[in-house]
């Protein structure tokens, strides 16, 4: 039999992603972002995403159909993002996802955004499968986490996340305070370029030795945003917006990278694989090339636009489910908080 045909609905944030995949072979991936309504608030503004669901879901359900060259009758299965993300917004892919299931009688799988992320990988172009077991390491506007995988469908543990701000979301936050506009990543990154990264040392959260024993695989951003707020303060005029940028990079990089290297090495997995926005980092990247080179981990980075967050990834993820024989079901909702 032909590999299913599925597909995938993520509207955990602000992107909605509308994706179309036979097995593991990719056939559209749509995205429309409501990126542009945050920017005036800088950040996600919840309400507003759930809004901008609503009105680009059918439009990017159309285009995917269109650029995969199926209609809906053709699809064997559907798969959505369940949780985790913003209520509101998850709600909408949901109720979509199973009013479509129920109209065309196919089934469907709700899937965890995190794991979704991990799928990413079945897409990549050059085949290879993603050796397990894994870390992951997935960082975007929404999530900082840190994820042990020993099975794609099964086995999924959540080794630590955030506690506070998402990492992307510190880069947001401090574009802010540095009058750079939203989404603050990529500019803090230009930006960074031209700094000295040593010229201005800012904490690593959660690598002092009594933060460790708890919080090993955790991670903390917002002391580092409130120090770059009381440098920015008092700098004044004398503010060096690039060597601000490029210490603040730093600091990030610095912990994402030494807590994913920690966890390939206390559990013995040498192979360490990046999703989420901030993937685009290009500090994030170097660090994470040289760090595992020097660990003899092996790096996994898909192509950018399958790591940031999309409807491709969470189509591969129930084409899995679909070949692997897991069964379909309709009883579930929306869980902002859903557990890996
Ligand atoms: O995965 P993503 O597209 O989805 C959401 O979180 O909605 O990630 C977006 C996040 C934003 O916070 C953005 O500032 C950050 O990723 N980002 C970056 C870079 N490019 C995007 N952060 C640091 N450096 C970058 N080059
Ligand atoms: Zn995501």
């Amino acid at each position: 039999a032909a590999a299913p045909l599925v597909l995938g609905i993520e509207t955990s944030c602000d992107e909605t992603g509308v994706g179309i995949v036979r097995g593991r072979e990719l056939l559209a991936n749509v995205i429309a972002s409501s990126m542009d309504e945050h920017a005036r608030y800088g950040g996600v503004v919840p309400e507003v995403a759930a809004r901008a669901h609503l009105e680009a879901l059918r439009p990017t359900l159309e285009a995917a159909l269109a650029e995969a060259g199926v209609g809906v009758h053709d699809l064997d299965a559907i798969a959505v993002t369940a949780g985790p993300g913003l209520a509101g917004a998850l709600m909408v892919g949901v109720g979509a996802a199973k009013a479509l299931a129920i109209a065309l009688d196919l089934p469907l799988y709700g899937v965890n955004h995190l794991v979704g992320h991990v799928g990413a990988d079945l897409l990549r172009a050059d085949g290879g499968d993603l050796e397990l077991p894994t870390v992951a390491l997935l960082v975007s506007g929404g999530h900082t986490s840190l994820l042990l995988v020993r099975d794609l469908t099964s086995d999924v543990e959540l080794l630590g996340e955030t506690i506070d701000d998402a990492a992307g979301e510190a880069f947001d936050k401090v574009a802010r305070l540095l009058g750079l506009p939203y989404p603050g990543g990529p500019r803090i990154d230009a930006a960074a370029a031209d700094g000295d990264p040593e010229a201005i040392r800012f904490p690593r959260g959660l690598t002092h030795a009594k933060d460790l024993a708890k919080h090993r695989y955790d991670f903390s951003f917002s002391g580092l945003k409130t120090a770059v707020a009381r440098h920015v303060e008092q700098a004044g005029e004398t503010l060096d917006v690039a060597d601000v940028a490029a210490g603040f990079r730093e600091s990030v990089a610095d912990v994402l990278t030494a807590k994913a290297i920690a966890a390939c090495r206390d559990f013995g997995v040498p192979r360490l694989l990046l999703g989420g926005g901030v993937v685009a980092n290009a500090r994030v990247r170097e660090l994470a090339t040289q760090r595992a080179e020097a660990a003899g981990i092996a790096l996994r980075i898909p192509p950018l636009a399958l790591c940031t967050d999309n409807g491709a990834m969470i189509a591969a993820l129930g084409a899995r489910l679909v070949a692997e024989g897991h069964p379909p079901s309709a009883e579930f909702g929306a869980d902002s908080t859903l557990p890996v």
